[in-house]
């Protein structure tokens, strides 16, 4: 979901940060990381001011946030589901873990919820294994899921 207007509280947050920054090439990435942080995603809007205080092209700064997965451009929801895809999990159920999350809320991995509740991931393994089929809510791990389980978890945070 594309959002190139900033709201009122983003740009008060991107006023108190990108100064900071002012001048410092190399803060390019601890400047992108306090923004993903703050405001949960780069606004394409914030590009060029982040760009003229670094003294960089857009371009560049486009490039590194496209660069690491870790940088997103899109606004994400509130809680971020990931939902394992790794072997362990598939063998136990986890693809359809994922087919009844996507389901639930009714969007595609990768997409957020149009109220921004929630934000769909897939993970190549959450680290977890022994409890398959896993997926996370936030910082909070789920195991041994099973599709009712799913359901139950996800209302917990709608
Ligand atoms: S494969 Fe799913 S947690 Fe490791």
């Amino acid at each position: 979901m594309e959002k190139e207007k900033l709201s009122f509280e983003e740009k008060e947050k991107l006023q108190k940060i990108i100064p900071q920054y002012q001048g410092l090439k190399w803060g390019l990435i601890p400047l992108l990381q306090r923004v993903q942080e703050d405001l949960g995603y780069i606004p394409r809007g914030a590009i060029r001011s982040i760009a003229d205080a670094l003294d960089l092209f857009p371009s560049q700064v486009q490039g590194v946030i496209t660069f690491y997965a870790q940088f997103s451009m899109d606004p994400r929801g509130r809680n971020i589901v990931r939902v394992c895809r790794g072997t362990a999990c598939h063998v136990r159920g986890g693809r359809t873990i994922l087919k009844v999350v996507k389901q639930n809320l009714q969007i595609e991995e990768g997409k957020t919820t149009e109220d921004f509740k929630f934000t769909l991931e897939t993970v190549a393994c959450l680290g977890t294994c022994f409890l398959a089929p896993v997926m996370m809510v936030n910082r909070s791990y789920f195991g041994k899921l099973v599709p009712p389980k799913v359901q139950s978890i996800i209302r917990q945070y709608d």
